[in-house]
Parts: C-alpha cells; sequence; structure tokens
C-alpha cells in the first residue's frame, strides 16, 4: 500500500500563536523566573479545570511524586506499593526518601496495577499505593481506595500520563490523597518541563508550596525553619501553562478520536488488544497502545519497519524490575513482561490529523496481516 503522508508526530507538543503571546508577556514584564502573576494563576486554573482545593507548581511530574512521599513522611523502613509498568520517575522518588518500592504486577489487558497484587503486597511497612494511570487509562480506584481505606494507607496517584481522563466523572489525581501530574514536552499539555501536585488538604498544599520554596519563612528574611527542596515552577513555564491549558479540550478531543480510529480500522485482527477501560473509567488516551497478541510477533522489526515508511513508534516501558538497582524490590511480573515484550505506542500527537491516522492504521494493519 503506497500512501503519501505528511510528517507525523508521535508526541510532539502542539504549540502556537496563543503560547508566543503568554511568553512574550513573561518576558515584557521581566518575571522569568520563579517569582510572577503566571504561576499563581496557571495554579489556580489548574486547581479549577482538575477540581481539587489545591495545587502546586513544580519543576517535574518526578518531583511532583518526590514531594508527595516526602510531606507524608514516607521514610527509611516504609514501603510503597508501585506496579512494573511504568516510567522509571514514578519509583525513583521512593528511594530519594529512603523507603523502599514494592513493584507489583499489573492487569493483561488494562495495563495498570493489579487490585489483587497490591494486597498481597501489604505488609505492616506499607504505608502508599502508588496507581499510575498508564498512557491515560484510569485505574481500578474503587478498589485501590477501599484496600487503602482497609489497611490505612496513602494513595499518591502518578497521573502525569492521565492529564483529562476521569473515573467515575472526577479526574484522575483528585481520587487519592495526592495527584501528580507532568508537563513535560510530550505530555498532553507542557509547559516545557514542569509538574503540579494536587490535594483537597489544603493545609498540606500550603506546606508544599513552602517546602519548594526551600522552605523559606519569609517574613524573616532567609530564615528556613526545616530542610526545603528548589522545586518551584518558572514563570515562563506557567506562561506555556496557561495558554496550553486554554487549548486542553481540543488536544483531548484529537486524541480521544484517535484512539477510536486506530481501534476502527484495527479491531478486527483478532491477535489486536487495545488498552482496556474499567467500568466507570474514561482513558484520556495521552499515547494509543497495543498489544500484539501473537507469538511470532517482533515488535523491534515492527517499528524498524514502520520507520522505514516515515512512522515513528515508541516501545512500551521496560518492566522495572529489569533494572539492576531495582531488581531486589520486584514481584514477578507475567503481565508487565508480556505487554513490553507485545506492545507498541503509536503516533498520538494532537498535531496529526485524521487522515495521517487513519493511514498509520491501515499501514500497520498491512504489516501485521492476518
Ligand atoms: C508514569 C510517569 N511517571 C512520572 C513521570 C515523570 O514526569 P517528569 O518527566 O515531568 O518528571 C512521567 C513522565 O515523564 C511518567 O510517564
Amino acid at each position: 500500500m503506497k500512501f503519501t503522508m505528511s510528517k507525523i508526530f508521535l508526541d510532539d507538543p502542539n504549540l502556537g500563536d496563543l503560547e508566543k503571546k503568554y511568553l512574550a508577556k513573561a518576558i515584557d514584564t521581566n518575571f522569568v523566573s520563579v517569582v510572577g502573576p503566571f504561576v499563581p494563576e496557571f495554579e489556580e486554573k489548574f486547581a479549577r479545570y482538575i477540581g481539587s482545593k489545591g495545587a502546586v507548581a513544580v519543576q517535574s511530574g518526578t518531583t511532583a511524586l518526590h514531594i508527595a512521599l516526602y510531606e507524608l513522611g514516607i521514610r527509611a523502613g516504609g514501603e510503597v506499593i508501585v506496579p512494573a509498568l511504568t516510567f522509571i520517575a514514578t519509583i525513583n522518588p521512593i528511594l530519594y526518601v529512603g523507603a523502599k518500592p514494592v513493584i507489583v504486577d499489573v492487569d493483561s489487558e488494562t495495563w495498570n496495577i493489579d487490585p489483587e497484587e497490591v494486597k498481597k503486597a501489604i505488609t505492616e511497612n506499607t504505608k502508599a499505593i502508588i496507581p499510575v494511570h498508564l498512557y491515560g487509562n484510569p485505574c481500578d480506584m474503587d478498589e485501590i481506595m477501599k484496600i487503602a481505606k482497609k489497611y490505612n494507607l496513602y494513595v499518591i496517584e502518578d497521573a502525569t500520563e492521565s492529564l483529562g481522563a476521569t473515573y467515575r466523572e472526577k479526574q484522575t489525581g483528585t481520587l487519592g490523597d495526592f495527584g501528580c501530574f507532568s508537563f513535560n514536552g510530550n505530555k498532553l499539555i507542557t509547559t516545557g518541563g514542569g509538574g503540579m501536585i494536587v490535594t483537597d488538604d489544603e493545609k498540606r498544599a500550603e506546606h508544599i508550596k513552602f517546602l519548594v520554596n526551600q522552605a523559606r519563612d519569609n517574613s524573616r528574611g532567609y530564615y528556613h525553619p526545616e530542610m526545603g527542596f528548589n522545586y518551584r515552577m518558572t514563570n515562563i513555564e506557567a506562561a506555556l501553562g496557561l495558554a496550553q491549558l486554554e487549548r486542553i479540550d481540543k488536544f483531548l478531543e484529537k486524541k480521544r478520536n484517535f484512539r477510536k480510529i486506530y481501534q476502527k480500522v484495527l479491531d478486527e485482527l483478532p491477535y489486536i488488544r487495545f488498552q482496556q477501560e474499567y467500568d466507570n473509567a474514561s482513558g484520556s488516551w495521552w499515547l494509543t497502545c497495543v498489544k500484539i497478541d501473537k507469538n511470532n510477533i517482533d515488535i523491534d522489526k515492527l517499528r524498524l519497519k514502520l520507520k522505514e515508511k516515515g512512522i515513528p513508534s515508541r516501545k512500551i516501558f521496560m518492566p522495572a524490575g529489569e533494572m539492576p538497582y531495582l531488581r531486589k524490590f520486584s514481584k514477578s511480573c507475567a503481565n508487565a513482561y508480556r505487554i513490553y515484550e507485545k506492545g507498541i505506542c503509536l503516533p498520538s500527537s494532537s498535531l496529526n490529523s485524521v487522515d495521517t491516522i487513519e493511514k498509520i492504521g491501515m499501514i500497520l494493519k498491512e504489516l501485521l496481516g492476518k
């Protein structure tokens, strides 16, 4: 099959005149660093969009996760349950605070942390669960919150990939104690690099604002009553964030539609498995990914063939237990391995057109055969 296609975007940011306008404002007013009006405005508007009482803008999704664990007092001796299938940044912050990650398997159909595996991993030292709404697919939050309540555990949602996804009509990131977001360049909206931590606990939100500003007590000059961090977002980043937030609904609509198109084209292949949604969940589909459940499929070779046709793709995250320094923390994770070996992330940037996505689906279908 021969198609002519314009450049295809995997997960590239969608930036335009509005972003330029806000950025110019930041520069014109000379507020380029952490002081400036756009940071609190972005926090406020993001909190409103998400439906949380408090939001603190930080430097990245990783710092959001770190500060959440730190704020909750999770330290050496504590254990935190995480899924095997995630970006490494979900797990490293647990080590930063000196606690122990407990890496468990995911569900084979949703690709998200399996609540049954969470139950099995609980010990007297367990302090928290970090469910990751992988690629924009909400986790089984009813079950996770039930477990957390029963065992008195904190829930820190890694919503870095799921901005806009909902569960029981609530935004992911607002269901647990904390929600952590990333505005890295490849995410639904970007601030270049940045993140946000949200919570309904306004006291904790205030304390986090203080912690990320070197725990500085401004009323006494350079006085720091406790150890803090320099994790603040800059005014330049918040300028981008405000522009992107105004356009978020369009981005979401496009991504959700792209998944539908891929499904329409590929669903008749019996071995193609899209991530399944739980009841009451609505994914944002930051990336549309599929598992090609065929024993003889070689994902690396398939990706090369797609590349030859100008189609970029992405590998699925390597199960965390593969990392030498994490091996000792991992349970056996057969589902995560199968998804890693047979899965692929398809072009999902909102810069693509519907037509392009349809053609990518048809080329993939032709490459895979019956
Ligand atoms: C699942 C997951 N967790 C955490 C992060 C960390 O976010 P950041 O890159 O903004 O630090 C990312 C994104 O990069 C991610 O995909």
